[in-house]
């Protein structure tokens, strides 16, 4: 049973090939990923319009690079899976589209992948891929949550962000500082050069006593901040040269600071779930998961807690067709997709911009 997946939801178009035959973790044997995030700078941060477009213009050149690194013809592949959301519309419709029509053309079931799935499972590729059941704390651009994962389609929604996402935090307080898009990369990388203790940014929601997450405030006050260190006016605008009178020293801690309050918020709630659920496995998945503080802090307190951590590979941390084409054999060695399919009903070339992962209920014929 070989999967092509493809990821269309944002700013990378990714396709892959696993093997997911019999009820072995699948394996991958082709990849490739085009990043649009140059094309996207410019403009600070993604143009929708523009990111279909790309997608579009890529998705089948990359098609063919997977095929030619496995080796195989395109009538080799069994099922074709796409991420159906959320993500951005337009952005979405190419690769369900694509999906849709390799599908139709081959005669290939299509398999509608949830985006946030394809990242919780993603550690499944790794060489130290985790077992069921586990708590997921998923740190993506959009999505800040942490899940009960019990199986495949058995995800349990125990805290989530109440406005911005980690992600989000990562990036508007890195283009407050001045730095490129995706300010994430980039405001870990400045902040090895600052100190942490520099400036004092709150913690939201850390002692709520519930598994939620708030960022919005964190950006006010990095805000708030750098407006101070510029000498600007506190009611002034956040323009986009605000941090300019900043000393390289003065942004490298701004960063180092704010860093490690997001870091500081996901790690202890990571571990208060952990607690509430008496689970000793943590899978970290969604691009925040590339973070090297958050990664060295939570690898600290797991050591000692003696929790089992799970990362994808590192390369695998943010959009790729990988965790797409691994959702959809998955989904279909735990005979979920066959299910969908029935649904869904052919080839429905539909997708989902708004779909929070708890909808993605088992189906009744399988829950008994
Ligand atoms: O999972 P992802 O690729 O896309 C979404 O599904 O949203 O996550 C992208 C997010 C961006 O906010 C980016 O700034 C952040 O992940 N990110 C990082 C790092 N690498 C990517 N944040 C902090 N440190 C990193 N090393
Ligand atoms: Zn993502």
């Amino acid at each position: 049973m070989r999967i092509l997946g493809i990821e269309s939801s944002c700013d990378e178009t990714g396709v892959a090939l696993v093997d997911a035959s019999g009820s072995a973790t699948p394996r991958l044997l082709g990849h490739a990923l085009h990043s649009q995030i140059e094309m996207h700078q410019a403009y600070g941060g993604v143009v929708p319009e523009l990111a279909s477009r790309d997608h579009i213009r890529r998705v089948l050149p990359l098609t063919d690079a997977v095929l030619a690194q496995a080796g195989l013809p395109l009538r080799a592949v069994d099922a074709i899976a796409y991420t159906r959301g959320p993500g951005l519309a337009g952005a979405l419709l190419v690769g369900s589209g694509v999906a849709c029509a390799l599908g139709f053309a081959l005669g290939k079931p299509v398999i509608g992948v949830h985006h946030l799935e394809g990242h919780l499972l993603s550690p499944f590729l790794s060489a130290d891929p985790p077992e069921f059941p586990f708590v997921a704390l998923l740190v993506s651009g959009g999505h800040s949550q942490l899940m009960r994962v019990d199986g495949v389609g058995r995800y349990e929604l125990l805290g989530e962000t109440i406005d911005d996402a980690a992600g989000e935090a990562f990036d508007k307080s890195a283009k407050l500082l001045g730095l490129p898009y995706p300010g994430g990369p980039a405001l870990s990388r400045l902040a090895q050069q600052g100190d942490a203790q520099a400036y004092k940014f709150p913690r939201p929601l850390l002692h709520s006593g519930d598994l939620d997450f708030s960022f919005a405030g964190l950006k006010t006050a990095v805000l708030t901040q750098v407006k101070r260190l510029a000498h600007a006016h506190p009611d002034g605008p956040a323009t986009l040269h605000l941090a300019d009178p900043l000393s390289a020293q003065q942004k490298a801690d701004v960063a180092a600071s704010v860093q490690a309050a997001i870091v500081e918020v996901l790690v202890k709630k990571a571990f208060m779930a952990i607690r509430r659920t008496g689970l000793r496995r943590l899978v970290v998945a969604g691009g925040v998961g590339a973070n090297a503080l958050l990664r060295e802090q939570l690898g600290a307190a797991c050591a000692q807690a003696g929790v089992r951590v799970h990362y994808p590979e590192l390369h695998l941390c943010t959009d790729n067709g990988a965790m797409i084409a691994l959702a959809g054999g998955m989904r279909a060695q735990a005979g979920l997709a066959a299910v969908d399919a029935a649904e869904a009903g052919g080839y429905p070339f539909d997708v989902k911009p708004r779909w929070p992962l708890a909808d993605l209920r088992l189906p009744s014929a399988l829950t008994g």
